[in-house]
């Protein structure tokens, strides 16, 4: 497949609210991120994927957008958003802007309008009906909020303060193609397409036999008519980068965004490993990759992550919070950072940040969260029993404020933070990892210049060598004549290697591995990966 510079980077997710307090109001701002880019740029990222900072009251965190041409007061201005993308391109870096294209705010003014009245202009920007299907949404038990003053239904795929756009009128569609086109104008380097699998809804809404299955609010007839126009209208006139996310998406459904010949995205955030693995499973984990890997093969390129602003910390959920904190960090990502795809980083990550767990609902913010506790407790369930069934996944367990340091709020803001620090900053932050030997950051660096380095990790056809034990994975990439092999040992135990596929590892060169020293090839520590180039 063709090279082009965005298969070849490395994408550092910043967070904003949680990253860095510039001015003590207790939300990291626009300011913030300016005044950390040295450190995005010095871990070797190439593109910053900065979550929605646009007007919005904030219910849903900055995705109910009341004005996509604004930045919200907590954030900034516009001049620090143009500051941002000056510094971030003055460091060789990019810049990658959420946008929420499949709801709006009800703040918005096009939704103030068209709920006042059946006549608004605006009133087929969204979705009405006079009688409400029996759908979910992701954040409540109706996809269909009854509004009073016109007496019909709108419908919602998340809060009910986060309507739906009807992308079927042309005049919306033609609204978001100039709203786009003045954030590239400003140089913006692309986007992150928010929910862009719920574009287009089915037709006439029928009822589910399962309404708890959400997929039906994914993937229907015409998402890639819209998406066709939408990269012939807005993306193909630029040089950018393009990343939908995309739930409920098998690989065959993927290939229809990606596939270079379609032009319609360059990449999607699938969730098949975030959703349907609550915890480590290799095995599964596996045969996910296969199978996205064989389906996009010479095709379409994919996305690497194992955690968000909506998915709890990696090290938490997959790895080892306790004792191998730091080797499982790290063995996740070596995996992360040599797998077919571009490789994403979410704030945090790099100093292996972990989940946390309050005591009480009401130390929580996330609206998912709090409206799911709110609706079980309604139902006549325990509180208790409710709280510990949410906490684990809750998406504030990515939220809390990025740790610098040891100091007062870990360094992120001399105010009180939006949501509370994680108590273990004392000892998981920047600066104590920058201080030890083993630092996880610097692992993360080395890994992207390895990148950097050797096309084959980022061009090179990849392919599993089975292997009987279910904790260890064996891969190589193969580009021409050079070829690499990633061994990860994903156990708290000490595994002894039966030879691999005739490879005698003594006489590999060994790129980097996670322990300081290898003492017998053949022996893989808990948690120990290694990545070696074979002649
Ligand atoms: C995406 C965002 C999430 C948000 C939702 C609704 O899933 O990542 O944070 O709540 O869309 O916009």
């Amino acid at each position: 497949m063709n090279r082009t510079w965005w298969k070849e980077t490395v994408v550092y997710q910043v967070y904003w609210r949680s990253f860095f307090d510039s001015d003590g109001d207790g939300y990291g701002d626009l300011e913030g991120v300016i005044q950390k880019l040295d450190y995005i740029q010095d871990l070797g990222a190439g593109v910053i994927w900065l979550n929605p900072c646009y007007e919005s009251p904030d219910v849903d965190n900055g995705y109910d957008i009341s004005d996509y041409y604004s930045v919200m007061e907590k954030a900034g201005d516009m001049n620090t958003l143009e500051r941002l993308i000056r510094e971030t391109h003055r460091r060789g870096m990019k810049l990658m802007m959420d946008v929420v294209l499949n709801h709006t705010s009800d703040q918005h003014p096009w939704f103030i309008d068209a709920r006042s009245s059946k006549q608004s202009k605006y009133r087929d920007y969204y979705i009405w009906r006079d009688k409400p299907n029996n759908w979910r949404s992701y954040f409540t038990p109706s996809a269909w909020e009854f509004d009073e003053a016109t007496e019909q239904y709108y419908f919602h795929s998340f809060a009910v303060q986060q309507p739906d756009l009807n992308w079927d009128n042309p005049e919306l569609r033609q609204e978001m193609y100039r709203m786009l086109r003045f954030w590239l104008d400003k140089g913006v380097d692309g986007f992150r397409l928010d929910a862009i699998a719920l574009l287009a809804k089915q037709e006439n809404f029928p009822d589910s036999d399962e309404p708890e299955n959400l997929s039906y609010l994914t993937n229907n007839p015409k998402l890639h008519d819209y998406l066709r126009e939408m990269n012939e209208e807005v993306f193909s006139k630029y040089d950018i980068f393009t990343v939908g996310e995309a739930g409920f998406t098998t690989p065959e459904q993927g290939l229809l965004y990606v596939d270079e010949r379609r032009r319609e995205l360059n990449t999607i955030f699938h969730f098949q490993v975030l959703d349907e693995m609550p915890t480590w499973d290799l095995r599964r984990f596996q045969t996910i990759q296969t199978n996205w890997y064989e389906t996009l093969k010479g095709r379409g390129w994919n996305s690497q992550f194992l955690n968000n602003h909506d998915h709890t910390r990696l090290v938490t959920r997959y790895g080892d919070d306790t004792r191998y904190r730091a080797e499982s960090a790290k063995a996740f990502a070596t995996m992360i950072h040599t797998l077919p795809g571009v490789p994403y980083i979410y704030q945090g990550e790099e100093i292996g940040m972990t989940g946390v767990r309050f005591d009480s609902i009401d130390d929580y913010h996330d609206v998912a969260m709090k409206n799911k506790y709110y609706e079980e407790v309604g139902k006549g369930h325990d509180p208790k029993d409710v709280f510990e069934s949410l906490v684990k996944l809750s998406r504030d367990n990515s939220r809390t404020p990025m740790q610098w340091s040891s100091a007062l709020n870990a360094g992120f803001s001399t105010g009180t933070p939006w949501i509370k620090v994680n108590p273990n900053y004392t000892s998981v932050n920047v600066e104590e990892d920058l201080k030890r030997p083993d630092s996880i950051y610097r692992y993360y660096q080395a890994l992207i210049r390895l990148r950097k380095q050797y096309g084959v990790i980022v061009y090179g056809d990849f392919a599993t060598i089975p292997y009987s034990d279910a904790d260890v994975y064996v891969y190589t990439r193969r580009l021409g004549t050079e070829r690499i092999l990633v061994i990860v040992n994903f156990s708290l135990y000490e595994k002894r290697l039966a030879p691999i596929a005739e490879i005698a590892l003594d006489k590999a060169q060994l790129l980097i591995g996670n322990y300081p020293e290898v003492a017998q090839p053949d022996t893989f520590r808990p948690f120990e990966a290694r990545v070696y180039h074979l002649a």
